[in-house]
Order: structure tokens, then C-alpha cells, then sequence
């Protein structure tokens, strides 16, 4: 495997094979035809009309006509970074077999992406958002991305939800107001009636959805997922990226200011930092369960707006990573990443959290429409740094020139390469989880409790940071035009805590009714075939 061996700088010397050096070169067409003239188009007379045979003209306009591809349907606004990640130790080894978790002589080199998830490409850096934390590493096993947030639950439990979650906190489709704000009917209208996302909009009115710098803001997987060790044992593992710097945020009159006076105020904290020789770093922890812990919670692991508190399951720290250099194009390398949490290597699978299972599908899916190609992994800054043998050759904008008769597999005609590798040489081998079910549209009832770990954050709270919470439900609610949401989300507030209800009703203008512990609606229409499996009747 000596040929897959890769260092901290094996991606920045592939970046450099499709670095253009502009220094001492004359100015040429798209064919690479010298040019002398770039300022006037080829005219029929000083004054005539422009002719259609400027070859020149035609294709710098056409170029320039299509510079743009479609914005990432959510976290449409990042800011990119290179750098490299080390372990501290051999510690993990117990635990996976990937080796760039293990190994501590292994700096793996690897790119992230920070990003707002509901704003436009062009929209302003500091308003009360998640945060996307995702990280591409190009290991010597192949790529893995772990594509994760800065908060460490998600709205909805089943990816079948996102679209409307999406649909409802974007813009509204009528008049494409408001831009990168929760601030409006449609999105609380949804959250009222979704009591799953209470748990998270708990974070996201919390100061944790203002980060003061993206050099100081927690990263999260979110989901739970598998660690594979040599022997073949799995075990549930949970993600957590720390800030050496520390978690930091600005208050809601410093951002909105902010947004007035430097909308790209967290790019430019970035980039200055690393320009400066500042590097970020962030610590790489894990929670880990054993298989046989799976039912010991009072939530199931495979729901993703539970976190597992760390005092029922410390952080192990694994190691660090380091961001040492700004991208050269922001359009290639930024614009261009396409993250996937199904790109895993071995020693690192899923489970069957049903958001997760629902990712799995969406990014590649979205990738093809953004790319308007299937071949998008072979742009510069997807390119995995190990070499690629997949019998791929087609499709548009194919950057490779496959060689050889032989695209199939079995096959009996290929010289040499490529052939099917074991798993002793490192083949991705699935871990074999025993499913067996019925089919149903249903949850497992443990997703069912909303509230609990709401409750618990809020009560993890300081004065100050309570204040600050209940001032953005004022601000955020305060907005909602139709008091029956309003109401509604008093309610959900009023299984959270009292003295929350209590509080945000009071810069509502409405009242606490005990009635107001309502039912929820939505989420769980009745599926009489599942409730009957459930009931044991089937
Ligand atoms: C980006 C879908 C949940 C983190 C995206 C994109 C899609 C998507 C379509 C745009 C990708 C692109 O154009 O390249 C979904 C679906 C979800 C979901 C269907 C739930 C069912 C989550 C969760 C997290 C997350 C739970 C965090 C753990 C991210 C991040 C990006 C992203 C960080 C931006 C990646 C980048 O910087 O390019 N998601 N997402 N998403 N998603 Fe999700």
C-alpha cells in the first residue's frame, strides 16, 4: 500500500498540478491562441456593427454568460480552509481502523467548509443561524467527510421532513422575504406544529447561533455512527470538533450591527487569521457506546435531536486539526466542494438513524444538479489524493482519459489493474448489522419525547444566557404576524420550562393557559399497520 501513502501535503501537491502560474505569460484564447487587442470588438467600420466572426468577443461573452452553477440549496454561504489533521496517539486503534485516526505519525490533509445554512450565497455572515462544520479528508484510504454543525441536535428525526423544514424557514416562495431570518409565520408555524424541533430551537434562540468567529465555534456529526475495529467489533460513536480558542459568541446587538457594517465579517476573521500566520485549531473528541449499551439510554441513540450528555458518556480526544492556508480560488475549492456523509472509509460506518439513512441519498443527488454532471468527484478539490479506478470513463465534463478496452468487471482482457482489493488490503467491508422488520411509516416510540433534553439545557443555563434566550423569542416571535402560533409555540415552550413560557408570553402580548399543553400535531398521522405491529397484533 506504499503507493497510497499520503502526508500533509499530497492534496496541496495535486492542488498544484491544475495551479494555472499566471507569471510571464502572454494573454491566449480558450485554444491557447496569443491575443493583442482585448478592449474593442471586431467592428465592420469604426462605428459598424459588430462582427459575427470575433471569435474573440463570442467566447469571452459566452464564458462569462454561464460563471455561474446554482447555489447549494441550503448552506449556500461558506468560507473554505485547507489544512491537516494528526492524532495524538494510538488510542482509537481499540476502537477503528481508520487508520488516519490512529496512526499519530499520519498528518492527513484535509479541507473545511464553515457555512449559514439558510441565506443566499451573498447574504451576511452573523445572523442567528446554524452553522455547517464540514470537514473532506483525504486520507490514504480514500476521502472521508465528516459533514457536520455547530449544534449538536437537528430539527427533524426522519429525512423525510427536510424538504418541508427547508421549504418553510427559506424565504417565502409569494415574495422571497425574509432573507437568512427564522423571523417569519412560515417557519413558526412549522416548528409549532412540529414539537421535535423543540430541542434545537432551543440552541438555535440560544447565543451558541451567533458564533463570534468561526475560529471559535464547536463542530458536531450529530448523528451517531459506527466505529469498525481490526477485529471486526463495532461500537456507537458520536463526533465533537473543540476550539482550542475556546466557544465564543456575540450578542444579538453586536451581530446585528455587524451585519450593517461588515456582512462578511466571519470570511474575513478567517481568512485574516490563517493570512497572519494565526492558524485555527480545533480538537477532534468522540463519545463512545458499546453495542450492548444501546437500550441503557432514556432515548434512543439513533435520534438526532437527543445529544448523549457527557456525563453519562465523556469525550475521548483523539486529535487535532489545523487550518495553515486560504484557498487560491474561492469558486474551485470553496464553491466547488461537495461534501457526502456516505463518504466514509474503513473502520467508520452509519447507523440507521433515519435522518441520517435520508442524507445518505440527498447529497450526491443535489451534487448532480449543482454540477449539472455526475463527474464532479474529479474536480480538483473532491479529488481524492489516492488514485481512482472505477471503470468510469463518460458523462459530461469527464477530466480523465481512461486508457484500455476494459470498463466492466469480470473481466478477462485488462492488463494489469484494476482488481478487487480484500479487506486485509483495505477494502470498504459494510459492518453486518441484523436488520429485520416490518415495513411501516412509523418511529420508534422512544423518538417520542420532545422535551426532556430542552428542559435540561434550559436549566444548564446562566441568568444572562436565559435572558438572552427569552429576548430572541421576543425578537424572532415578535415578528409572527398570526397569534395562533404564537400560542402554539408558548405551549411547546410551556413543556420546556414554566418560567420560559412565563417569560417569552410576557413580550408576546399573550397569556399562559394551562390548557395550552396541547396534543401535537403532524409528525405522528396514525399508520394503523404500524400501531397494530406495535400493539404486537400483526
Ligand atoms: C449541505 C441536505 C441534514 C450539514 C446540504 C445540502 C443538501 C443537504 C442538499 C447541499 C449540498 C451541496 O449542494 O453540496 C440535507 C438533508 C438533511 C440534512 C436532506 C436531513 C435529512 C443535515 C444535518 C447536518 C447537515 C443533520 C449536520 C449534521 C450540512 C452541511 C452542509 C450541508 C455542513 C454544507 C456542506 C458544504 O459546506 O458544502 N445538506 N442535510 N445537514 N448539510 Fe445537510
Amino acid at each position: 500500500m506504499s503507493s497510497r501513502k499520503v502526508d500533509e501535503n499530497s492534496k496541496n501537491r495535486q492542488l498544484d498540478e491544475f495551479r494555472e502560474d499566471s507569471k510571464d505569460q502572454f494573454m491566449t484564447t480558450d485554444q491557447g491562441v496569443r491575443v493583442n487587442h482585448v478592449d474593442d470588438s471586431l467592428k465592420a467600420g469604426f462605428r459598424g456593427p459588430t462582427l459575427m466572426e470575433d471569435f474573440l468577443f463570442r467566447e469571452r461573452m459566452t464564458h462569462f454568460d454561464h460563471e455561474s452553477i446554482p447555489e447549494r440549496v441550503v448552506h449556500a454561504r461558506g468560507s473554505g480552509a485547507h489544512g491537516f489533521f494528526q492524532p495524538y496517539n494510538d488510542s482509537m486503534k481499540e476502537f477503528t481502523k481508520a487508520k488516519f485516526l490512529t496512526d499519530p505519525n499520519v498528518k492527513t490533509p484535509l479541507f473545511v467548509r464553515f457555512s449559514t445554512v439558510v441565506g443566499s450565497r451573498g447574504s451576511a455572515d452573523t445572523v442567528r443561524d446554524v452553522r455547517g462544520f464540514a470537514t473532506k479528508f483525504y486520507t490514504e484510504e480514500g476521502n472521508y467527510d465528516l459533514v457536520g454543525n455547530n449544534i449538536p441536535v437537528f430539527f427533524i428525526q426522519d429525512s423525510i421532513k427536510f424538504p418541508d423544514l427547508v421549504h418553510a424557514i427559506k424565504p417565502r416562495p409569494d415574495h422571497e422575504m425574509p432573507q437568512a431570518s427564522a423571523a417569519h409565520d412560515t417557519f413558526w408555524d412549522f416548528a409549532s406544529l412540529m414539537p421535535e424541533t423543540t430541542h434545537m430551537l432551543m440552541w438555535v434562540l440560544s447565543d451558541r447561533a451567533i458564533p463570534r468567529s468561526f475560529r471559535m465555534m464547536e463542530g458536531f456529526g450529530v448523528h451517531t455512527f459506527r466505529f469498525i475495529n481490526a477485529a471486526g467489533k463495532a461500537r456507537f460513536v458520536k463526533f465533537h470538533w473543540r476550539p482550542l480558542l475556546g466557544t465564543h459568541s456575540l450578542v444579538w446587538d453586536e451581530a446585528q450591527k455587524l451585519n450593517g457594517k461588515d456582512p462578511d465579517w466571519l470570511r474575513r476573521d478567517l481568512w485574516e487569521a490563517i493570512d497572519m500566520g494565526d492558524y485555527p485549531e480545533f480538537e477532534l473528541a468522540v463519545q463512545i457506546v458499546e453495542e450492548e449499551d444501546e437500550f441503557k439510554f432514556n432515548f434512543d441513540l439513533l435520534d438526532a435531536t437527543k445529544i448523549i450528555p457527557e456525563e453519562l458518556v465523556p469525550l475521548r480526544p483523539i486529535g487535532k486539526m489545523t487550518l495553515n492556508r486560504n484557498p487560491d480560488n474561492f469558486f474551485a475549492e470553496t464553491e466547488q466542494v461537495a461534501f457526502h456523509p456516505g463518504n466514509l472509509v474503513p473502520g467508520i460506518d452509519v447507523t440507521n438513524d433515519p435522518l441520517l439513512q435520508g442524507r445518505l441519498f440527498s447529497y450526491v443527488d443535489t451534487q448532480i444538479n449543482r454540477f449539472n454532471s455526475a463527474n464532479f468527484a474529479e474536480v480538483p478539490i473532491n479529488r481524492p489524493v489516492v488514485p481512482v479506478h472505477n471503470g468510469q470513463g463518460a458523462g459530461f465534463m469527464r477530466q480523465t482519459i481512461n486508457k484500455g478496452k476494459v470498463n466492466y468487471w469480470p473481466n478477462s482482457l485488462a492488463e494489469g489493474h484494476p482488481k478487487l482489493a480484500s479487506e486485509e488490503e483495505g477494502a470498504y467491508v459494510h459492518h453486518q448489522e441484523k436488520v429485520e422488520g416490518h415495513k411501516v411509516r412509523a418511529r420508534s416510540e422512544s423518538f417520542k419525547d420532545h422535551f426532556s433534553q430542552a428542559t435540561l439545557f434550559w436549566n444548564s443555563m446562566t441568568e444572562p444566557e436565559k435572558k438572552h434566550l427569552v429576548e430572541a423569542i421576543h425578537f424572532e416571535l415578535g415578528k409572527v404576524e398570526t397569534i395562533a402560533i404564537r400560542e402554539r409555540m408558548v405551549a411547546n415552550f410551556n413543556k420546556v420550562a414554566p418560567d420560559l413560557a412565563q417569560r417569552a408570553a410576557e413580550g408576546l402580548g399573550i397569556e399562559v393557559k394551562p390548557e395550552m399543553a396541547t396534543e401535537t400535531t403532524g409528525n405522528f398521522a396514525k399508520d394503523k399497520a404500524s400501531e397494530k405491529i406495535s400493539e404486537g397484533k400483526s
